[in-house]
């Protein structure tokens, strides 16, 4: 078993370098499926999710040739099973994409339920809806999520819940229907965005990805013969920004896009952190103990779900009494227990969390609960006075590439052992 061992109260300084969104990448490398000929996909963030993803891919026909650790070349004209077992696709949250990518190539999809971070309750029915308003009959059981249709065809689909994961499978499912399809109160996240503009550079007709209604009018064929590259990763990049501030120190973050970090930007100058913000790239710097704030995570462009861990490692030092609403998921306050180890003092209470800040934390044994919570968890380390254990890394393995090489080229005394 692995575990990183942090020696903190280590200030971070330098550049970062930002990977391609792990939320893209998991959702673009199933939508390939749709093309019955060959593409590129340059940015791809090297982690354990991808690595998986391009396995289950060659299961199901395709070939694929790594051009470098962040490059493919992936060829699917000869897709030979609609079938994705259980026994990989309960590994990660993101497998559920096979349903839809499946569906719209082949009419057909036996995807394994998803596996993923322990938010709580995580269910598919809007996903479900969206395949049975296309003309599918999807039906779940031991295990599996069956989908077949006749044909697909266009329709309009209104979303009782903001899912991202919804919004982009029925987007998958939709590409090749026959017709239009109007999906309504849609997730407007950089990485849905994303492939809304990969399906349309290989061929698809996706119009108002990132507004309030998307338009997908059905084509007969995905051409592919084309290079996309990924999109820098949001979430990685608002981690390093928070970082900056929990360590009390100065990171330049590069290959990021910064119109998709406003609301990290916002919530850092509130609490009376430094910005400066320029198109691809970005400083962040500390220059007094950070003071209270109120968040409530939001569907994009609110406070990203996937950073309230991140946040909470600094409200847990900031002066004053803090208050954390988490709107999205039902449990996404574990690692609050992991900071008490560490001297917080973190009130839960529901999807609420009330944070008195402390002067510092203190270093402890602790563990990863989720992919964020384990970064979050980093931040502590570092923040922190004394020596800090993380075990379960590969939570954190999952989502972020070279973790604490990054963190080390930024000052950080961070070494992975094994034990
Ligand atoms: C995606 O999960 C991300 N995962 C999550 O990131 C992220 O936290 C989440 O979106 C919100 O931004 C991937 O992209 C692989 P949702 P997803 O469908 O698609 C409810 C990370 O750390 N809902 O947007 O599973 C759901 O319960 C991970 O990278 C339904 O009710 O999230 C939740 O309350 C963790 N019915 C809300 O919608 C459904 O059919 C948002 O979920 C689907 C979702």
């Amino acid at each position: 078993m692995e575990k990183l061992v942090i020696t903190g109260k280590t200030p971070l300084n330098g550049e970062v370098v930002i990977s391609g969104a792990k939320n893209a990448a998991v959702a673009i490398l199933p939508a390939t499926l749709l093309i019955n000929g060959c593409c590129t996909i340059e940015n791809l963030p090297n982690i354990s999710d991808v690595k998986l993803y391009c396995e289950i891919l060659e299961k199901l026909g395709a070939k694929i040739e790594w051009l470098s650790p962040h490059e493919i070349k992936i060829d699917n004209r000869n897709i030979t099973s609609h079938i994705a077992p259980l026994d990989t696709t309960r590994k990660f949250r993101a497998s559920y994409y096979l349903i839809g990518a499946l569906l719209g190539r082949c009419k057909e999809a036996e995807v394994g339920i998803p596996g993923g971070c322990n938010l709580g309750n995580r269910p598919i029915d809007q996903h479900i809806k969206g395949f049975e308003a296309l003309g599918a009959n999807v039906e779940v059981s031991q295990g599996n999520i069956k989908a077949k249709a006749k044909k697909l065809t266009g329709t309009s689909i209104y979303m009782d819940v903001v899912s991202v994961g919804a919004t982009m499978n029925i987007m998958l499912a939709s590409v090749l229907a026959e017709g239009t399809t109007i999906i309504d109160n849609p997730a407007k996240e950089p990485h849905v965005v994303d492939l809304a503009n990969f399906l349309n550079t290989m061929g698809a007709d996706i119009r108002g990805a990132g507004t309030d209604i998307i338009k997908i009018n059905g084509v007969k064929e995905l051409k592919g013969n084309a290079t996309y590259s990924i999109v820098p990763d949001q979430i990685e990049a608002g981690t390093f920004m928070l970082a900056a501030i929990a360590s009390k120190g100065d990171i330049t973050i590069k290959n990021c896009i910064t119109k998709h970090l406003e609301s990290i930007i916002a919530k850092i100058e509130e609490i009376g952190g430094n910005v400066d913000a320029n198109g691809d790239h970005l400083r962040v710097w500390y220059s007094k103990r950070p003071t209270k704030a109120n968040i409530k995570t939001l569907p994009y462009p609110g406070f990203p779900t996937d950073l309230q861990p991140q946040m909470g490692v600094v409200l847990a030092g900031a002066s004053g009494t803090s208050i954390i609403n988490e709107s999205i998921w039902e449990s996404r306050f574990q690692y609050t227990d992991e900071l008490r180890k560490m001297g917080a003092n973190i009130t839960v209470q529901g999807k609420t969390a009330i944070f008195e800040g402390i002067e510092s934390l203190s270093g402890a044994p602790v563990n990863a609960t989720d992919l964020r919570a384990g970064a979050a968890l980093i931040l502590a380390g570092i923040s922190a006075k004394g020596i800090t254990e993380i075990y379960n890394l590969n939570h954190i393995d999952r989502g972020y590439e070279n973790i604490e090489e990054k963190f080390r080229k930024l000052g950080a005394k961070i070494e992975r052992i094994s034990e």
